[in-house]
């Protein structure tokens, strides 16, 4: 017979599927501020935090909500060289296909978009922004100064360098939008309402105050590590529940099935 912990397993599978976006509390005050800074003549917006804290999905979740009445794309995580890089936004531009073969001409770009100003307002919204380099930045810019324009450009935020310090991301005036690490509140709500979304209530409600505070100590309150932690969680009970039923709670998940996961995933050691 399938475990009913398959299913809660899956729920924490890491993902940025925007059907599965949840209004909490610091993600809806972050929407609301990026909504806000794209209604104001802004040129770029950084949407900033560190890895793992809901930028993607937020990014996704704005340009679903905003399709509608405005011209706004989505360019995720650029694998893709500069050249393909100014295709796609030659496209988005000019609603055309460059012919095979092509280049694109890059000034003739940015006298393209002036023409547009007042015109068409287009929002970019550029995902992992830190793997563009700085000439690329750089050309970014002048694209913006057209007014016609508008990038939402997105950086982690790491430990060992300061991106936001560096010239070519401090030069022009930008509206800065921090996400933060989840409070317990919101990491809680996170793993509910992930649960109940998929009817699998029994479980969720087997997630005690006690057990959301020490999965967000170990997980803290990165939305990422959450999803690994919890998918470790339920991995280990799919295992008992399979194996050995006697030894777990189905009321209350026992403390010690998430230290066993933090323990695998090396959050702590023995
Ligand atoms: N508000 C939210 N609703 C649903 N899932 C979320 C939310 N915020 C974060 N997540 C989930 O947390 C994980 C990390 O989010 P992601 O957007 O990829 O972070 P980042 O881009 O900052 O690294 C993803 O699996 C994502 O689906
Ligand atoms: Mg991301």
């Amino acid at each position: 017979m399938k475990s009913r912990y398959t299913a809660a397993k899956n729920v924490f599978v890491d993902s940025v599927d925007i059907e599965d976006y949840i209004e909490l509390e610091s993600s809806v005050t972050a929407y609301q501020q990026l909504e806000h800074s794209i209604e104001k003549p802004l040129k770029m917006i950084l949407l900033f935090g560190r890895p793992g804290t809901g930028k993607s999905i937020l990014l996704n979740r704005i340009a679903q909500k905003l399709k509608h009445n405005k011209e706004i794309h989505y360019f995720d995580t650029p694998t893709i060289s500069e050249k393909e890089f100014f295709y796609k936004l030659f496209k988005v531009l000019t609603k055309k296909d460059l012919p095979a073969n092509t280049e694109v001409n890059f000034s003739a770009l940015v006298d393209f978009c002036k023409t547009l100003r007042g015109k068409r307002e287009i929002i970019i919204l550029l995902d992992e922004a830190q793997m563009y380099g700085p000439e690329m930045m750089e050309k970014i810019r002048l694209l913006s100064d057209s007014r016609a324009v508008k990038f939402v450009v997105s950086l982690h935020k790491t430990d060992d360098e300061d991106l936001i310090a560096k010239e070519h991301f401090q030069s022009r005036i930008w509206e800065v939008i921090e996400l933060k690490n989840a409070t317990p509140q919101d990491q809680a709500e996170y793993i509910h309402k992930k649960l109940l979304k998929k009817n699998l209530f029994e479980i969720a409600n087997s997630i005690k105050e006690k057990n959301m505070k020490l999965i967000h100590q170990f997980s803290n309150g990165n939305y990422r590590e959450c999803n690994k932690l919890m998918f470790t969680i339920f991995e280990i009970c799919q295992y008992y529940d399979e194996n050995e039923p006697s030894k777990i709670n189905y009321a209350q998940l026992p403390q010690k099935i998430i230290e066993m996961s933090a323990l695998k995933l090396g959050y702590i050691h023995v």
